[in-house]
Formats: C-alpha cells, sequence, structure tokens
C-alpha cells in the first residue's frame, strides 16, 4: 500500500498572517535541543552520530536562520509515542526530538543516536529502514518542508513502500545521508551528511 492522500486535497486561501508569521527566534531554541543525547539526567543509550548539513535553495546558496527539526525512534527502534507499543525498549534518557537553526552558512548540526528499524504494520513483515524525520521552517509556518534522512547501505530500502514512492533513483539518492569521516570524532562518534536542497532540479524529495 503506497502512502496517497483518501480524499482529494483542500486548498487552502493563504492570508497574510500566514505568509507573514509567526516567525521563530533563537530564544525559542533549548540549549540541548540540538544534542538528543543529553536532554535527560542520564545518557541516551546507543550508537551516538553526528547529523550535520546544509539548507540549500535552488542555487546552492545557504539559507540562514531555518528552522530545522528532527524527530526519530531510539536505538532499538521504538519511538515514545501511545501509539508506538511494539515490544523493543523505551529509553528513559531519550526523547527522541530536537531542534536547530541553520547558521549565517545555512549549516546545521544535530548530535543524536544512529535510530533502529522498526515494524510497521503496513503489510506482511514490514520494517522501515532506520531514519531521522527532518522538518524545515523558513520564517513562516506555510514555508514547512518534511522529509526522511536514510543512512547508506541499508538492506530494508528495496522493501520499503515510503522509500519506494519516490520514483526516480537519484532523487531517492538523496535522501540517504553520507558517512563523513571529516565530521567524525575519534573515541566519539560517526559523522553523517546531510544536505537539505529546497527548490529546483535538485531538490530533496519532500512528503508535503
Ligand atoms: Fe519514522
Amino acid at each position: 500500500m503506497k502512502r496517497a492522500p483518501l480524499q482529494p486535497l483542500v486548498v487552502l486561501p493563504h492570508t497574510l498572517s500566514e505568509i507573514t508569521g509567526p516567525m521563530f527566534g533563537h530564544d525559542k531554541i533549548g540549549e540541548n535541543d540540538h544534542d538528543l543525547t543529553c536532554q535527560h539526567a542520564g545518557e541516551a543509550i546507543g550508537e551516538r552520530i553526528i547529523v550535520s548539513g546544509r539548507v540549500l535553495d535552488s542555487n546552492g546558496r545557504p539559507v540562514p536562520n531555518a528552522l530545522v527539526e528532527i524527530w526519530q525512534a531510539n536505538a532499538a527502534g521504538r519511538y515514545r509515542h501511545i501509539r508506538d507499543q511494539h515490544p523493543a525498549p523505551l529509553d528513559p534518557n531519550f526523547s527522541g526530538a530536537g531542534r536547530t537553526l541553520t547558521d549565517e552558512h545555512g549549516a546545521y548540526r544535530f548530535v543524536t543516536i544512529k535510530p533502529g528499524a522498526y515494524p510497521w504494520l503496513n503489510h506482511h513483515n514490514a520494517w522501515r529502514p532506520a531514519h531521522i524525520h527532518f522538518s524545515i521552517f523558513g520564517n513562516a509556518f506555510i514555508t514547512r518542508l518534511v522529509t526522511q534522512m536514510y543512512f547508506p547501505g541499508d538492506p530494508l530500502f528495496a522493501y520499503d513502500p515510503i522509500y519506494q514512492s519516490i520514483p526516480e533513483e537519484r532523487a531517492r539518492q538523496r535522501l540517504i545521508s553520507k558517512f563523513d569521516l571529516e565530521t567524525t570524532r575519534p573515541q566519539w562518534a560517526k559523522g553523517f551528511k546531510f544536505d537539505v536542497v529546497l527548490r529546483g532540479p535538485e531538490a530533496t524529495p519532500f512528503e508535503n
């Protein structure tokens, strides 16, 4: 079953308030919001990773001050959510949500735990490849884009109808982060690069 709306889309007229606000400011971002491994009293369990990249427009120009939010399952593949009750442990030290703003070079950086693959009930023996959900806001709610970042070499790609719902192979590849030795920190965490291109022929595929 591929994902698609069951009803025709409703076109909402844009008013001035949707186009111009609300705005996001630095004061809304907490000190540990970008580091999902230390948002609680103890350290999160799992493989620590650094996910970084840039938000770019169609001409490759950096997009500064974009609000980048992520959410994900924990190392065991379980979400801290009422609807996720499959038999995998929750981590009391991992909520699975983070947020940050891009800097003047359009760059963002998260420290987190590599999420586990998780089963979902879409079809028999359905497992999602490990992924991190991304939301990128421009200056207003109306400019929100949502996508998913994957990890290189996941054997579940071939079986995942969400990943496979993107028809073009090259576009699918853009959702796969790249292992990056430069952002990898010795004795501490592997680095993965994931650039988000908002528009144009090289645009990152979005869900909305
Ligand atoms: Fe997910």
